[in-house]
């Protein structure tokens, strides 16, 4: 269909609220600093200042993950996802930061023993947590969680209830279990909401078993991975040959844990693997390069 000029000049001014000059963007344009998670990933995100004095660029970190990004953290099964989700949560409400948690696979009661099970491991006072974090439980009403517009309309009352600047949701993949094709509407409409309300974002997303471990991609296919700001991706081996055992220095039997920074579009970032372990008391603790944990193996 051909438009008129008329029709063309109605268009442009119903639409003319899209078009910016790249000056008035100045003042809504977000700070660049680090949303702290309280694990060395803190380390892994770096940004590039100019150093006026030696002319020179110098590479600064970050101290988080972006303020007001929207992250994806993927990983099969049991890769420590939750327990990333939750020390995040709990390090930042510790830190007097409202944070809206919104749990979709473990029903509130046992999410809230896991985070004052974490306060304590992390020695944060769990007073402040309490206070400071706010949850909606999407875990026990397959009509609330199907209904996605409904989650939204209930997250929006909790961040303006207590005036949340961070959102963790584990999992989006519990919106779409059964209908994978919706995943793209289903987590733009997230994405674009917390985006709307300023929030910094942690979402989990689960893997279906047909998806190799070490990709971005989770269930909903790459979609998800493609709409959010960055994916960190968890995974975990089990050393089974001799071949594992001497590469990695660890006995067969045992579990190598990883972590990687798949990729981010707000911040310039650490793209290794690196070990990780769960503690006894539940806390991610990031340790060494892959890479140098391989090299120190070769020199024995
Ligand atoms: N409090 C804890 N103490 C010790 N180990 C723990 C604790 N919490 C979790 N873990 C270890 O971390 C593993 C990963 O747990 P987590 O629940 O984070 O997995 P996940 O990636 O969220 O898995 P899923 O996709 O099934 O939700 C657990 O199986 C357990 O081995
Ligand atoms: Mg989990």
């Amino acid at each position: 269909m051909e438009l008129s000029i008329k029709d063309m000049e109605d268009e442009a001014k119903k639409y003319g609220k899209f078009i910016k000059e790249l000056g008035e963007l100045k003042e809504s344009a977000p700070e660049i600093f680090g949303v702290a998670t309280g694990t060395k990933l803190d380390e892994l995100f770096y940004y590039v200042e100019f150093d006026e004095k030696t002319q020179k660029f110098k590479k600064k970190i970050l101290g988080g993950i972006p303020y007001r990004s929207v992250l994806n953290i993927v990983g099969i099964a049991d890769t420590g996802k939750s327990v990333f989700a939750e020390q995040f949560a709990v390090y930042q409400a510790a830190h007097g930061y409202k944070v809206l948690f919104v749990t979709v696979e473990s029903p509130a009661e046992f999410l809230y023993s896991s985070l004052k099970q974490k306060a304590y491991a992390l020695n944060v006072d769990f007073d402040k947590v309490e206070e400071n974090i706010i949850v909606v439980d999407a875990s026990k009403s397959y009509q609330f969680r199907e209904n996605v517009m409904s989650v939204i309309k209930t997250m929006e009352a909790a961040i303006k209830k207590k005036h949340c600047t961070v959102t963790v949701i584990d999992s989006v993949t519990g919106f779409y279990e059964h209908r994978e094709v919706m995943a793209r509407q289903i987590v733009r409409a997230l994405f674009n909401f917390l985006k709307q309300h300023k929030q910094t974002a942690l979402f989990v997303s689960q893997k279906r078993s047909s998806q190799q471990a070490e990709s971005a991609e989770a269930a909903g296919g790459l979609a998800v991975a493609h709409i959010v700001d960055g994916t960190i991706i968890l995974d975990k081996k089990l050393i089974e040959t001799r071949f594992d055992q001497s590469l990695y220095g660890l006995p067969i039997g045992s579990v190598l844990r990883t972590i990687r920074i798949d990729g981010c579009r707000l911040s310039a970032h650490d793209s290794d693997t690196w070990v990780m372990e769960i503690t006894d008391k539940g806390l991610i603790k990031i340790k060494e390069k892959l890479s140098d944990v391989i090299k120190k193996q070769k020199t024995k």
